[in-house]
């Protein structure tokens, strides 16, 4: 079968997958890209929401260390993506305010109040009337709120669309098709067989697959990356003219224990999202999910009913053990990883890019990704003491 060669070869073309191509292209790797529809994946649902403080949970840290930084490359990231392609990423620095309803969702949000302090993030505490001067949609009953101006949007389509775009400018050659398996050729990732025969080969191969990264064909069992699907289904509405400016930043809150968030485009569109589902492989859009998805939404903002509802669609999150995304050196040589991305991915794809580039040119992974190496889910536990094995055995 043929064969066709390339510095670089990443396994995924979601938003993960392309900015990793982009940036190793830039750094002058020959690279490619494996894909049926590049630019397709979660992306194609997801929100959008960049949201490092609003979605600091407790025993996350560390992630929050990450997602900072990479909120913190956004605006630059943005700048030069949009400029390079052209296109408008629907980058929107308009802030979030996340809101109680009753007694238990306040709280909630006190005690999210307080961890959000302790990791010195800034984040207002506002009174019910204060939540609806800022969003006059709210709900009248709403008893008071976070304000985070630091938690922005962006469109993920749209940034996907634009990541394809640098990636054909930087010479990135994407193959339509799917990796059907993984060659190994004397212990090292050599490249892919594609469902159509032909192999693909690189010097360094990344598994971007999204939450399809675990049953890749090929890869040492103890070495596959612990990714399930969590499914989210979301909802897309429209804000016709006469009703702007609808609301004018995110908006969410917990209701009955589960999360609902808002998210106003400038274009109009309205976001709805999302459940949490861990049913495997299924993306069925569900009366159920879109029911409980618009009781809660209008229990935040009443006048949602009148919205045309334009959309409905699930897709699988890539979720890992400890939410936290696995990047860089697989344990088999040539293989990295950068996948695991979980409900963060469109907030972690400027930061995911640079590290992954930085390590497949200089064989180096930086600092800040150090925490998320794949190793922390296979590396054998430390050796106990001998005198400890004997008195438990
Ligand atoms: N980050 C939002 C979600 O995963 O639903």
């Amino acid at each position: 079968m043929s064969s066709r060669t390339s510095d670089v070869l990443v396994i995924g073309g979601g938003i993960i997958g392309l900015v990793t191509a982009w940036r190793a292209a830039q750094r002058g790797l020959t690279t490619a890209v494996v894909d049926p529809e590049p630019g397709g994946g979660a992306a194609r649902v997801a929100a959008g929401m960049l949201a490092a403080v609003t979605e600091l949970h407790y025993g996350e840290e560390t992630l929050l260390a990450l997602n900072l930084e990479s909120a913190r490359r956004y605006p630059g990231f943005a700048a030069e993506l949009s400029e390079l392609t052209g296109h408008d990423l629907g980058y929107r620095r308009c802030g979030t305010l996340a809101v109680a309803l009753d007694a238990d969702d306040r709280a909630h949000l006190r005690e999210l109040h307080a961890l959000q302090q302790r990791s010195g993030l800034e984040s207002e505490w506002l009174s019910g009337r204060d939540c609806r001067r800022l969003e006059p949609m709210l709900a009248p009953g709403v008893r008071g709120g976070l304000r985070v101006d630091g938690d922005h949007q962006i469109d993920p389509r749209r940034l996907a669309t634009a990541l394809v775009a640098a990636c054909e400018h930087a010479g990135v050659v994407f193959h339509r098709t799917w990796a059907e398996r993984l060659d190994v050729v004397r212990e090292r990732a050599a490249g892919v067989t594609t469902a159509d025969g032909t192999e693909l080969r690189a010097e360094q191969v990344v598994l971007a697959g999204g939450s399809m990264s675990g049953r890749l064909a090929g890869v040492p069992d103890a070495l596959l990356p612990p990714v399930r699907p969590v499914k989210g289904q979301v909802l897309r509405l429209a804000v016709p003219r006469r009703f702007a400016p609808f609301l004018s930043r995110t908006v969410r809150a917990v209701v009955r224990g589960s999360q609902v968030y808002l998210v106003p485009r400038e274009n109009g569109e309205l976001v709805v999202g999302a459940t949490t589902e861990e049913l495997g492989w299924d993306t069925t859009v569900t009366a159920g999910g879109v029911y409980e998805l618009l009781r809660d939404a209008h229990e935040l903002i009443p006048g949602l009913t009148e919205l045309p509802l334009t959309e409905t669609r699930a897709g699988l999150r890539p979720g890992s053990p400890d939410n936290a995304p696995l990047l860089g050196p697989s344990g088999l040589d040539g293989l990295l990883l950068a996948t695991g991305h979980y409900r963060n991915g469109v907030l972690l794809t400027p930061v995911t890019g640079d590290v992954l580039a930085h390590a497949l040119a200089t064989g180096d992974l930086p600092e800040e990704a150090r925490p998320f190496t794949p190793q922390r889910f296979t590396a054998p536990p430390p050796e106990r003491p001998a005198r400890l094995m004997e008195q438990s055995a």
